[in-house]
């Protein structure tokens, strides 16, 4: 099943949230002329953040197998430049709400992802060409990473609570279990 579906992120529902943000057209557009300029600083930037990451004991131990912080770098990469691609489809939708359930699954904290998301906000600012760094493109891109954010903490939310149910279930059948030997004794 999409998590799109799952989360019925349907039209309305995306509307609603765009028209709440007040996250328009002309923001994407500020955001998208501005690809090309961003994009080349991107990988410099994703390489700088996982200096800054693992600086920290905690997430550095997520990271264990080398390859798969390639994979996370490129992904992350893809990321950054997505956030200057113009107005969200299915496929942004669908992306975002995987991320939070991938992070959620292989547990990273909220704090981590969050202030991460927080990180890359302050240097993309940072990263804006002169002119352009003004607080209608800072506004634009905050609106929109915060789109991603609600997005995936929507997931995060959802597979915990899953989590939470299974493992009631798996102690209610300890309990029941327990109850059936006890009165075999
Ligand atoms: C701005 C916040 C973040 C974003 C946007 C982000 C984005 C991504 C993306 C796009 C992927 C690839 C998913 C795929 O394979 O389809 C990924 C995977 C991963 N991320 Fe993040 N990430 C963020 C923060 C973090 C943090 C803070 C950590 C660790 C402390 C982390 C650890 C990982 C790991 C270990 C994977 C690989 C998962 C796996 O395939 O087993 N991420 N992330």
């Amino acid at each position: 099943m999409k998590l799109t579906d799952k989360f019925k992120l349907t039209d309305s529902e995306r509307d609603q949230r765009l028209g709440f943000l007040r996250l328009g057209r002309d923001d994407f557009r500020l955001l998208a002329g501005l690809r090309q300029d961003i994009g080349k600083q991107i990988p410099a930037i994703v390489a700088e953040f996982y200096d800054e990451l693992f600086k920290f004991s905690e997430p550095r131990r997520q990271f264990a197998d080398k390859k798969k912080l390639e994979h996370v770098q490129a992904a992350q990469r893809d990321y950054l430049l997505s956030l200057f691609a113009g107005e969200p489809d299915d496929a942004y939708i669908e992306q975002r709400l995987k991320i939070g359930e991938i992070h959620e699954r292989i547990g990273v904290p909220l704090k981590w992802y969050i202030g991460s998301m927080g990180w890359f906000f302050a240097r993309l600012v940072a990263a804006l060409p002169g002119p352009a760094r003004t607080p209608e493109t800072a506004v634009a891109l905050n609106k929109v990473m915060n789109l991603d954010l609600q997005l995936a903490l929507e997931s995060y939310a959802s597979l915990s609570s899953r989590l939470k149910a299974m493992d009631q279930r798996i102690k209610d059948t300890a309990t029941a279990l327990n109850a059936v030997l006890d009165q075999d004794k």
